[in-house]
């Protein structure tokens, strides 16, 4: 297996959001994070003939980073077109040969379906502009619906919400570490040339629950008894 520099050199590349969205919290997984998640999901051998789905791909920097390995297919879903044009010319630029399709979805509106096994990737929008804290929520919701293993990006602090979130879904977390990453000043909110953004990033095993509800028979009434 190649390297995990070999991987941050290869998505080098990758060109970032032309005209990003403050609401949809467009702002860029780096070479270098992309490259750790990617590297360590492959080593834990959730990418070899796996189907990835990265969910809020934006301009395809997870995707890419899985595709440069050997999935059995990737997913890339964004609900903007735009980066998803982008992801298409970075596709090119970094040369992977796995097939991968790029899907304008909301994820958040339900209906996501793929076979198993399947893996999510996903940088999702934290929330953290719009006191909207936990928009990653839905995100892990379809993980939890879509995955039988996911890597997720959440910012800093959302260790306890993860954890609960997981245990709620029978879901496991089993890797969990810290990563500090920068984007460069792109809304007017930022106040300085970077950002530095501290991020924590967990490896979640689900399990495949949900649908046990549809087979639990609903208790009937208890019957009148009649001496
Ligand atoms: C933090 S960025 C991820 C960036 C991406 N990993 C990259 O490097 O380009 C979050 C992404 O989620 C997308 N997004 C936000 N809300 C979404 C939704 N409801 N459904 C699908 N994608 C959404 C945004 O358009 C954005 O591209």
């Amino acid at each position: 297996m190649p390297g995990k520099s070999e991987l941050e050199g290869q998505l080098a590349v990758v060109a970032g959001f032309a005209d990003p969205r403050a609401e949809l919290e467009q702002y860029p997984t780096p070479p270098e994070l992309a490259a750790t998640v990617i590297h360590t999901a492959d080593l834990n051998g959730d990418i070899q003939d796996r189907t990835i789905v990265d969910l809020g791909t934006g301009t395809g920097m997870l995707a890419l980073g899985a595709a440069l390995r050997s999935p059995h297919r990737v997913i890339g879903v964004d609900i903007d077109r735009s980066p998803l044009q982008t992801a298409i010319q970075n596709e090119h630029r970094v040369g992977a040969t796995a097939p991968i399709h790029w899907v304008q979805a909301d994820v958040t509106a339900g209906g996501l379906s793929t076979e198993t096994p399947t893996v999510v990737v996903m940088n999702p929008p934290f929330g953290a502009q719009y006191s909207n804290r936990h928009a990653d929520r839905e995100f892990l919701t379809v993980s939890a619906d879509i995955a039988d293993v996911s890597y997720s990006i959440h910012n800093e602090g959302s260790e306890e919400f993860v954890t609960e979130f997981a245990a709620d879904r029978a879901g496991t977390i089993t890797h969990a570490f810290a990563a500090e990453f920068s984007v460069s000043n792109q809304f007017s909110f930022h106040t300085s040339e970077t950002e530095q953004i501290q991020s924590e990033v967990f490896r979640i095993e689900w399990m495949w629950c949900i649908d046990i509800y549809h087979f639990i028979p609903i208790i009937p009434p208890e019957r009148p008894h009649f001496d």
